[in-house]
């Protein structure tokens, strides 16, 4: 029997892949290397688009072949400016693309997944700790796909029995090997390294938030705990009695973007320097994840903080 991962040769998915490979479990990946990366497979994959028009029928042939019990299921696009811009692509892909899959998984009789959700389902939220029971209500196209998404996993665990375990990521950083770091630098703390790398200072979005210091506070999860989220799912998801539903999975700790600057000068040993922008819209000012479901159901909980995080991002330290 082997695990299915969509979009294993992403940041996230190849992390998820390379850690259920180093347990001994088959693993086959599929990707349309859209934006993932071949160097980051190293076992089963499949060049694969899932929203292609025969994908269904190509990812039945798929799970038959490789006698497939689970899927875990990345492949999506996650940029939220990219999403408001482009909406109809967002839901194309990410909506679409999880029809065709429930479709083959259907079909094939596969009847666990697990899900890679965001907390951008919550939305501009009122209360700085997000719980599972946290109104869901997104503000953006992305996290409008995700929620579909948990609602589409939800129907088809109504309609045909399919057990699913939706994880909800606060903000993924960090790398749990050098080679498949994050290198699209769209988040915070990628962006820090990389401009305080080329001796320019961070941008700060906004400095009068009501936070301690001013300015946003996120919960920033490791890949590599977020990575050990997914298999503490598949692993639950194998329980025929077990939990089922949205997990959020975040530190349960938040830390400001002043925090993170700081923390990414002192790794890199040079001064602080910031330069204080517009704050931008719709940028809630605190929101960190109350992570006592993930221990409870799923028995996981984060062991990196954010200067592991931040040094794993700088390829100084392996988490
Ligand atoms: N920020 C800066 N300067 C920058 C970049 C970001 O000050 O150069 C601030 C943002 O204003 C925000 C914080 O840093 O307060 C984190 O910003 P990111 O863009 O890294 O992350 P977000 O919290 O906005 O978004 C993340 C994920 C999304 C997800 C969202 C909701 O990237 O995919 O959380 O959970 F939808």
């Amino acid at each position: 029997m082997s695990i299915l991962v969509t979009g294993g040769a992403g940041y996230i998915g190849s992390h998820v892949a390379r850690l259920l490979e180093e347990r001994g479990e088959a693993v086959v990946v599929i990707d349309d290397f859209s934006s993932g990366f071949r160097s980051r497979v190293s076992g089963q994959v499949v060049e694969l688009d899932l929203g292609a028009a025969d994908a269904t029928a190509r990812l039945i042939d798929v799970m038959q072949e490789h006698g497939v019990s689970a899927v875990v299921h990345l492949a999506a696009l996650k940029d939220v400016a990219e999403s408001v811009a482009e909406p109809e692509r967002y839901y194309r892909v990410n909506v679409g693309g999880l029809g065709h899959l429930l479709e083959a998984m259907r079909s094939a009789g596969v009847h666990q997944i697990v899900f890679s959700s965001s907390a951008a389902v919550y939305g501009a939220v009122q209360d700085v700790v997000v719980t599972e029971r946290t109104p869901c209500s997104p503000i953006n196209p992305y996290g409008q796909t995700k929620l579909i998404g948990e609602w589409m996993l939800g129907a088809a665990g109504d309609a045909w029995g399919l057990r699913a375990i939706s994880l909800r990521y606060f903000n993924v950083a960090g790398a749990g090997w050098d080679d498949l770091a994050d290198t699209a630098a769209t988040n915070l703390i990628p962006i820090v390294v990389a401009r305080t790398r080329r001796g320019e200072p961070a941008v700060v979005f906004g400095d009068h938030h009501d936070t301690p210091d001013g300015t946003c506070v996120r919960d920033y999860i490791h890949v590599a705990d977020l990575a050990r989220a997914h298999l503490a799912a598949v692993d639950t998801l194998r329980c025929d009695d077990g939990f089922v539903g949205p997990v959020n999975i975040g530190t349960g700790t938040g830390a400001s973007v002043r925090e993170v600057v700081t923390e990414v000068s002192e790794a890199l040993g040079v001064p602080t320097r910031i330069r204080i922008d517009d704050a931008r819209a719709g940028d809630p000012a605190a929101v960190v994840a109350d992570p006592s479901v993930a221990a409870e159901r799923l028995g996981w909980h984060a062991r990196h903080g954010l200067d592991a995080i931040v040094r794993s991002a700088l390829g100084v330290v392996r988490a």
